[in-house]
Parts: C-alpha cells; sequence; structure tokens
C-alpha cells in the first residue's frame, strides 16, 4: 500500500449528485479517504460561475450534496468536508496566480472551451467563468494536495494546475507548492438514460442518487438501448448501449452480466429483461444510500455543522499555504 498522501477534490454544488458524479469520483472518494488525508470541497465559488442568477439555489445544494456525501459514505471522521467561499485564502491564491498564466492559455483549456459552447456564452462568457481553472489551481494547490481524484474532463484544470505550480516554483524559486497528479476514475465517463455520452443535469438524462425507487423504474423503463434491436430474436449491440454500460458499472456479479451479453448479441433476449435485472441492480445499490440519507436528512443542523466544522480546520490549512506563499513571493510585510 502506498504512503499516505494529501487530495482535495469537490463539486459544484448546483443540485443533486447522480450516478455518473458517483461513477466518476464518489466511488473512488469513498476508498481512498481510509488511506489518504482527503479534502472534500463544496465549490460553491465555481458555482458562481456559471451560475451567478441563482445563489440560493446553490445554498440549498450545498446542503443537498452535503447529504449524498454522508449517505455514499464519506465519512466525516475521515474527510474533511468543507465550504469553498469561507476560505478567503482561495482568492487570495487565485489572484497571484493569475498572474502566472496567460489569456491566451485560459482561452484554449478545452474543457472551458466545451462548456463555453454547450452553455451558449458565445462572446458573452463570464470572465469568472474564464478563470476557474486558476481558482481550481488555488482550491488544489491551498492543501498540497497530490492527488485529485476526477472524471476525465478534469485532466485540463490538473494540467493547468501543474503549470502554475512550476511556474510559481520556478520564478520564487521555492518549492512551497505542490505538483497534483489526477487520480482517474475506473469508469470512463457515463452516458445518460438517453444514450448521449454525458450524464448530466443540464441534458435532464440523469438517475440521482436521491431519486425514489418510482422514480429510477420511471427512468429504467425509458432508457435508450440498441435502436437497431427491434425484435426479441435479433442480435443486439451492447456498445453504446447505456444499460449495459450501467450494468458494467454497477453490477458485482460480472458473470450474469457477460452471460446477458452474449445473449443480447446472439438475438433471443428482450430489453426488456435486461432493463428489470438493471431495475434490480440499480435499487440494490440505490436502496442503503437512500436510507442513509433520509436519516441523515432528519437532523439539518447537524448535517451543516459537519460542513462548518470541516470549513475550520480547511481555513487553518489554506491560511498556513497562503502565509508560506507570500513569503516565497517576498511578501511577507508584516
Ligand atoms: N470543477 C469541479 C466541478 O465542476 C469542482 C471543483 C472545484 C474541483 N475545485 C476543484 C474538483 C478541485 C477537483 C479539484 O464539479
Amino acid at each position: 500500500m502506498s504512503s499516505q498522501q494529501t487530495i482535495l477534490t469537490g463539486d459544484r454544488p448546483t443540485g443533486k449528485l447522480h450516478l455518473g458524479h458517483y461513477a466518476g469520483s464518489l466511488a473512488a472518494r469513498v476508498q481512498l479517504q481510509h488511506q489518504h488525508r482527503q479534502f472534500v470541497m463544496l465549490a460553491d465559488v465555481q458555482a458562481l460561475t456559471d451560475h451567478a442568477h441563482e445563489p440560493q439555489k446553490i445554498r440549498e445544494s450545498i446542503y443537498e450534496v452535503l447529504l449524498d456525501y454522508l449517505a455514499i459514505g464519506i465519512d466525516p471522521n475521515k474527510t474533511t468536508i468543507f465550504i469553498q467561499s469561507l476560505i478567503p485564502a482561495l482568492p487570495e491564491l487565485t489572484m497571484y496566480y493569475l498572474n502566472l498564466i496567460t489569456w491566451n492559455r485560459l482561452k484554449h483549456n478545452p474543457t472551458v472551451k466545451l462548456e463555453i459552447q454547450q452553455k451558449g456564452y458565445g462572446e458573452e462568457v463570464p470572465a469568472g467563468f474564464m478563470i476557474y481553472p486558476v481558482s481550481q489551481a488555488a482550491d488544489i494547490t491551498a492543501f498540497k494536495a497530490s492527488l485529485v481524484p476526477a472524471g476525465d474532463d478534469q485532466i485540463p484544470m490538473i494540467e493547468q494546475c501543474i503549470e502554475i505550480v512550476r511556474k510559481f516554483n520556478r520564478l520564487y524559486k521555492t518549492d512551497v507548492l505542490v505538483e497534483p497528479k489526477m487520480v482517474p476514475s475506473p469508469v470512463a465517463r457515463l452516458p445518460g438514460i438517453d444514450g448521449k455520452a454525458k450524464m448530466s443535469k443540464g441534458l435532464g438524462n440523469a438517475i440521482y442518487l436521491s431519486d425514489s425507487p418510482d422514480e429510477v423504474m420511471r427512468k429504467v423503463k425509458g432508457m435508450y438501448t440498441d435502436p437497431g434491436h427491434l425484435r426479441v430474436e435479433d442480435p443486439g449491440k451492447v456498445e453504446g448501449n447505456p444499460v449495459f454500460t450501467y450494468l458494467d458499472a454497477f453490477a458485482t456479479d460480472k458473470t450474469k452480466v457477460g452471460e446477458l451479453k452474449d445473449h443480447y448479441q446472439r438475438g433471443g433476449l428482450g430489453d426488456s429483461i435486461v432493463k428489470k435485472y438493471l431495475l434490480d441492480v440499480l435499487q440494490a445499490f440505490l436502496d442503503p444510500i437512500r436510507q442513509r440519507r433520509a436519516e441523515f436528512a432528519r437532523d439539518r443542523d447537524q448535517v451543516m455543522s459537519i460542513a462548518y466544522r470541516g470549513t475550520e480546520v480547511a481555513r487553518e490549512v489554506a491560511n498556513n499555504t497562503l502565509l508560506e506563499v507570500r513569503g516565497a513571493m517576498g511578501m511577507n510585510y508584516l
């Protein structure tokens, strides 16, 4: 087992978390917290970069995402959960880092470019949105995180963070900033129930960790499969068929999944039977999560206090890094 490292990861609280989040990085966090020093950030400041018009929704989502975290088994005794906007060292670091990266570089971040397209910003991109990779570099470096478990859309953020770390350390002849490494997720991105490449709240194609059994049933029944699989006796495609992708991600009985795939490809296996099995798999996975969620939801103040306590711990760590950063820059005036 490798030695203990520091992890920083987080989510924009703009709604509840779904199966795509789970497959992408939540599962890894539950595992990694036992071995490493883990910080999980509720990125409400980053959420404002594309939701400036709905701070109330962000506020409500902080609670919902916290419930999701606790429900899946992120343990506040092992993981420090905190709220980004309550750590002033983060925007301070961001301001310093902004001078170490060019505007041109920011314009060429592939994930940011894709999001600008998806959100239809055109020329009207909020400046805060353009620079969010820099603020994310501040999040990561403030905790001297060497590991960042995240989905593959976060690769460009880690690359930019590494560039900033190198530039800072070289320019100020120091080693206070630590280069992070991405922990790639075992499951490539999860498609939506409509078969689109990515499960996403914005696309309305998500199954949420907090969905009721009825909602999950309705969604699974309506799932996109192989459009060429018209009659039961026809051979069906498994690749690009989200029903099988979900089974790969969530079914524990891999032999059974293998058999279903073979049968489907040979022909003679109806979609409804595969969906029924997927439904059983998902309900078995989600049931304990729902139960835990409901238990935690009985005491909202208690849940929020977990984030407030974590924030106290996180603030101290980030403040220490900020002092070191200012020291390295020769700006420790006081
Ligand atoms: N960009 C992430 C998201 O969109 C949230 C995030 C903010 C993050 N800062 C981070 C993730 C630092 C990993 C590390 O959900």
